[in-house]
């Protein structure tokens, strides 16, 4: 019998932990057809860039490592060139014409038929006739969006032996005015919970102990009358899991059932991501966030009542449409107020086809005034955090070794409440727990000492 080489694939992920997800997905698909999976472009005969598309800097890199990926197929023209993702379903034929090197642009719900659009390609059995009759195939585009595509009965291949991201729900059914998802990603889509709970009774039973449920706005997840806070609850209570986590919450799905569940569970980590965008009721407003500051003082003081210790984290947004200095001042002050754990700060993107392009041209704020404010809450947050994290020096804290840090002998981990900790330890210790002395802080980050 004759031995075929395995065919290999490289995939290259950006973005957020939805997209590294999806990576692992389309790994674990072309694994289940017989690939192997490389760990450099040079040796693969399939290469995927998984894209981002939430903000233009992200696509610009993405476009700029297309270009040089290109360079592959100068030695090995049998290289398929693939662009996946929410880049690839935003920009769709318009990159196969600018990028005509590129044999294939996948949107999200296209990556089932992955296996089988790579042979099409492979043969060139499709009607539409080559673009050059050196290359094998011609390029393909894969954009339908499903209503029903949530990847039910496929296996993901986990990259790390420690934790898992296990996707819920996939797509958003909210039009926040700013953002690119649910044009690229469609409408919110979600898994059965039986799917999902004997999908993690296999990840605890492979060994990992920390598992982090994802979703646009993983908290509305509903399907067959189960409710987030019922799946959550199931999900914490199953054996060999000791962590749980998840993100992204919307802040109106945050309800005092969802905080009670986060506070009786012993294994639901003392940690919430509650992404606020702005401190100024208008724009909050032409953001169509659906919430107010007041609203979100509330959850925010409820979750902090309920969940003693709670580690909040945010994203904020700067120089939205209209947005004036002294609305923007209105997030300083309540950042100051709230004292958030942790920000992911961003300036305001525009996104072709998304509510916010079509405000007044005046609204828009200039590259310099969005680059001034960013600065400044960069600093505000900074200096929060560093105050936060130096009153936790000192305390001794359950940490999960991760993996082997930059410095020789060092392992990274992480806290209960999502805190990075750099110590000395065996790499054996990764994938335990360790109790750990925290004994300083870069403001960020932790440097620790293991106890034993
Ligand atoms: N609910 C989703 C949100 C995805 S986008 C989730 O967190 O899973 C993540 C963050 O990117 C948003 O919360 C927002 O702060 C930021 N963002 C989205 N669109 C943006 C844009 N057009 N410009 C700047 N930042 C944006
Ligand atoms: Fe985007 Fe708002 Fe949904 S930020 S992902 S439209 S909740």
């Amino acid at each position: 019998m004759t031995e075929f080489p395995k065919k290999s694939v490289y995939v290259e992920t950006y973005g957020c932990q939805m997209n590294i997800s999806d990576g692992e997905l389309m790994e674990g698909i072309l694994v289940d057809e017989g690939y192997e999976v490389s760990s450099s472009p040079e040796q693969a005969d399939v290469v995927l860039v998984n894209t981002c598309a939430i903000r233009e800097h992200a696509e610009e890199r993405v476009l700029g490592r297309v270009g040089q990926l290109y360079a592959l197929k100068k030695n090995r023209p049998e290289v398929i060139l693939g662009v996946t993702g929410c880049m690839a379903q935003r920009l769709g034929e318009v990159l196969l014409k600018r990028a005509p090197y590129v044999d294939l642009v996948m949107g999200p719900d296209g990556y089932r038929s992955l296996p089988e659009q790579l042979n099409k390609i492979r043969t060139g059995a499709n009607s539409v006739p080559s673009r050059s009759p050196k290359k094998r195939g011609p390029q393909l585009a894969v954009l339908d969006l499903s209503i029903e595509e949530n990847y039910e009965g496929l296996t993901q291949r986990r990259s790390s032996q420690v934790g898992a991201w296990v996707p819920i729900q996939r797509g958003c059914n909210h039009r926040c005015t700013f953002c690119i998802v649910p044009y690229v990603r469609g409408p919110e889509k979600n898994r059965k919970s039986r799917e999902v709970l004997s999908e993690i009774q296999e990840i605890a039973e492979s060994g990992r102990t920390e598992v982090t449920l994802l979703g646009q706005t993983v908290n509305s997840y509903e399907s067959e009358g189960v409710v987030f806070h019922d799946l959550l609850r199931s999900v914490a209570r199953i054996p060999g899991i000791r962590r749980v986590r998840f993100t992204s919450p919307h802040p109106n799905d945050v309800t005092p059932e969802l905080l009670e569940v986060m506070a009786e569970e012993p294994n639901i980590c003392e940690q919430l991501h509650l992404p606020l965008q702005s401190g100024n009721d208008m724009v909050l407003r032409r953001m169509l966030r659906r919430y107010t500051v007041e609203t979100f003082l509330e959850k925010v003081q409820l979750a902090r009542n309920l969940i003693p210790g709670l580690s909040l984290s945010t994203d904020i947004i700067v120089a939205f449409p209209g947005e004036t200095e002294s609305q923007f001042e209105d997030t300083l002050r309540l950042l100051r107020e709230i004292r958030f754990d942790d920000a992911y700060t961003y300036k305001y993107s525009l996104r072709d086809g998304t509510p916010a392009t079509r405000f007044p041209q005046e609204y828009f704020v200039s590259k310099d005034e969005a680059q001034n404010r960013l600065a400044k809450l960069i600093e505000v947050h900074r200096s929060i955090q560093a105050e936060i994290n130096e009153a936790e020096v000192g305390r001794t804290e359950e940490v999960l070794v991760e993996k082997e840090g930059r410095k020789s002998g060092q392992v990274l981990g992480r806290t209960r409440r999502n805190k990075a900790v750099a110590f000395i330890a065996p790499a054996d210790a990764i994938g335990t727990y360790q109790q750990v002395l925290l004994t300083g802080t870069t403001g960020a980050t932790f440097m620790g000492e293991l106890l034993d």
